[in-house]
């Protein structure tokens, strides 16, 4: 029933669909404790996972359904992407979010991964402030921060040309880090999350791998049900990712990942991690639950 209505709701506006998934998610929470099978839990990045099946950034734009999203079977949840001010139509700004985050106890449930962006008037020069200060605002609040460079409001830092101001941006925000971890005596991991569709993928990697990201995040396929060439062009891709990075990376694997068997395929390709966004969607809140109960059932090698 909430297959079909979705289906339907995605042909006539996916905001629909997504609010839909919003109210489905709020509503199975208040019902539902589906926390993962013990067997699923891991340690990747020095932070406790109860499960490998994480919400993808974009679906909780500022940290409201944490509470619901970790009650339906997610091993993790990433809110955002915040930019530092409010935005017409894309975000409430950095205050909003730390309000939001503030109301949750501590620990988490579930970890808590902040995706950072930056606004559309910040000069290209001045990108990597914006980050900065999305770290300052959110430190007390995330378990861990992604640096999200898929951003269309500025330079694409994928590409070549725009190489230096990549460079300003990573160099920047691991001087952050450490000086925020001495400053708060926590330790906070720091994660990039590239499309892999996008730039030269390889130099990108090297880039995490040198200035030691402590994780990857790493955008595949967009289409849900993509055909089999893709997919298998994603975990080609995925594989790579995880030969190239040491193993002190955690590669995160997100994009066209919809149902049990595509989870149990990027798990065993390499990734630490797995998230979804369109699924979620298509599929309903039941989907985390459903993955988890089969992972469970099956062996990944
Ligand atoms: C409406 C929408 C908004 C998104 N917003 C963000 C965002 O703010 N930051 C981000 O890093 N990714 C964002 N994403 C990308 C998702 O996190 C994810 O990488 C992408 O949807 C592919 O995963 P999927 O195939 O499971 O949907 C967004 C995706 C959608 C569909």
């Amino acid at each position: 029933m909430y297959e079909l209505l979705s289906r339907t709701l995605l042909k006539i506006n996916p905001q629909y669909a997504r609010a839909m998934a919003c109210h489905a998610t709020h509503l199975a929470s208040k019902f539902v404790h589906n926390r993962p099978p013990e067997s699923l839990r891991r340690k990747v990045m020095g932070l406790e996972f109860p499960g490998p099946i994480g919400m993808a950034a974009g679906f909780d734009k500022h940290g409201e359904l944490y509470p619901a999203l970790s009650e339906i079977g997610f091993g993790f949840v990433e809110i955002g992407s915040v930019v530092p001010q409010p935005e017409h139509q894309r975000s409430r700004g950095l205050e909003v979010v730390a309000a939001n985050l503030m109301r949750y106890s501590h620990p988490h449930p579930i970890p808590l991964g902040v995706s950072l962006s930056m606004n559309r008037k910040t000069p290209f020069a001045q990108m990597f402030q914006d980050y900065l200060i999305g770290m300052r605002g959110l430190w007390k609040y995330a378990d861990y921060f992604v640096i999200n460079l898929g951003v269309r409001a500025g330079p694409d830092l994928h590409l070549q040309e725009n190489r230096a101001a990549l460079y300003k941006v990573l160099t920047n925000v691991k001087d952050e880090q450490r000086r925020l971890n001495s400053e708060h005596g926590a330790y906070r991991p720091l994660v990039v999350k590239i499309d892999q569709h996008r730039g030269d993928t390889n130099a990108l990697l090297c880039c995490v791998r040198d200035y030691c990201f402590d994780g990857l995040i790493l955008g595949g396929d967009k289409h849900q049900g993509g055909n089999q060439g893709e997919s298998n062009r994603t975990l080609t891709g995925l594989a790579n990712a995880v030969r190239i990075l040491s193993a002190d990376t955690a590669v995160i694997s997100v994009g066209g990942i919809c149902t049990p068997q595509d989870v149990a395929n990027h798990l065993s390709a390499g990734a630490a991690l797995i998230q979804i966004y369109s699924g979620l969607v298509a599929s309903g809140p039941m989907l985390p639950r459903r993955i988890n109960m089969h992972l469970s059932n099956t062996s990944i090698d």
